[in-house]
């Protein structure tokens, strides 16, 4: 089975996607799949092979080496962030009749805007911080914002990944300069009040047919919050399983498991959630986990002794059924 192992991205988490390539690419049993790395980046799409690169045709998602044209049963994506993430490569694989591993594009537009995810998770009694959703011309003011959300608050920008322009707010001073560092990241806002619980992490997916918590991680940052620094330089602890009573334990479970299918989700998924009186509180949803050896998913997947290959033999499987 030919398999393009595609990473890159246009946002900011490309050397994030670059590493979790990697370690996916690493995961694919060669006996099994012809595997090759393919990057999509803002300066083109190629394939990378022995350090060369060859240009990818976009009608079909093929290549030309040596003369001969190379082409792919499966495109195996790891792109954190646009345009692997939100929706956009997942269109364009549907349009071209390319199958692709984790949901569909429909999923991934929602569940990449944290405010429509949220809204939609909400009608199904999943519970949420208070927010307010602001656009870059939109007139605001912050008293009433912060009236609304109180402080501490969140200043987010709406969809972005991997933490990058998210702020906490503890004063109202430093509220202006969240709001133009949200704003770097996309045109969308996202101010969040404050919740003050236990941050878990959960891998959710389908598993060989069965939907599956793979693992609750609880998130204990060095730093203010689980912020850049915190996700990829150490600056924070994660501990699976979360030390968590077994009855938030199975609560945790019923509502991360409700979440991932009132979505209709396929694949792997990892959501986050504020445990706040034993009650979850839903913050947002990735469905392209990060899969750095620093990441959160591969200690999951540990935990629940499921060998990464076997892993990714199960998302190919998806996508080709
Ligand atoms: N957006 C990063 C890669 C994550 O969710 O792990
Ligand atoms: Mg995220």
């Amino acid at each position: 089975l030919r398999v393009a192992v595609v990473a890159g991205g246009y946002s900011d988490e490309s050397v994030i996607s670059l590493k979790s390539g990697e370690l996916i690419y690493a995961s694919l049993n060669a006996e099994k799949y012809d595997r090759t790395r393919v990057r999509i980046l803002k300066e083109g799409w190629f394939a990378e092979i022995d350090g060369k690169k060859y240009p990818i045709l976009k009608e079909d998602f093929s290549f030309i080496k040596e003369g001969e044209k190379y082409t792919f049963d499966v495109v195996f994506n790891t792109i954190h962030g646009t345009p692997g993430e939100d929706g956009y490569l997942q269109a364009y694989f549907e349009l071209i009749g390319m199958p692709y591993t984790g949901c569909p594009f429909y999923q991934s537009a929602l569940t990449f805007n944290k405010k429509d995810c949220i809204a939609a998770l909400s009608k199904y009694g999943i519970p949420h911080a208070k927010s307010i959703y602001i656009q870059k011309d939109s007139d605001y003011v912050v008293e009433d914002i912060i009236s609304h959300v109180g402080l501490p608050c969140f200043v987010k920008p709406n969809r972005s990944g991997s933490s990058l322009g998210i702020s906490k707010v503890n004063k109202k001073e430093q509220f202006e300069d969240a709001l133009i560092k949200a704003f770097h990241e996309d045109k969308e806002v996202l101010i969040e009040s404050f919740l003050d619980g236990i941050e878990v992490s959960v891998g959710v997916l389908n598993y060989r047919g069965e939907i599956k918590v793979v693992g609750i991680t609880e998130i204990v940052s060095d730093n203010e919050f689980f912020d850049y620094e915190a996700k990829y330089e150490g600056k924070s602890q994660e501990i699976t399983p979360a030390r968590i009573p077994d009855e938030v334990t199975k609560r945790v479970e019923e509502i991360s498991k409700k979440a991932y299918t009132s979505l209709n989700m396929t694949g792997f998924s990892r959501s986050e959630y504020i445990i706040v009186n034993g009650e979850p509180h839903f913050i947002e949803m990735n469905t392209l986990p990060g899969f750095s050896p620093a990441s959160i998913f591969p200690q999951q997947a540990a935990y629940s002794k499921i060998e990464l290959s076997d892993l990714m033999d199960s998302e190919i499987n998806l996508a080709l059924n």
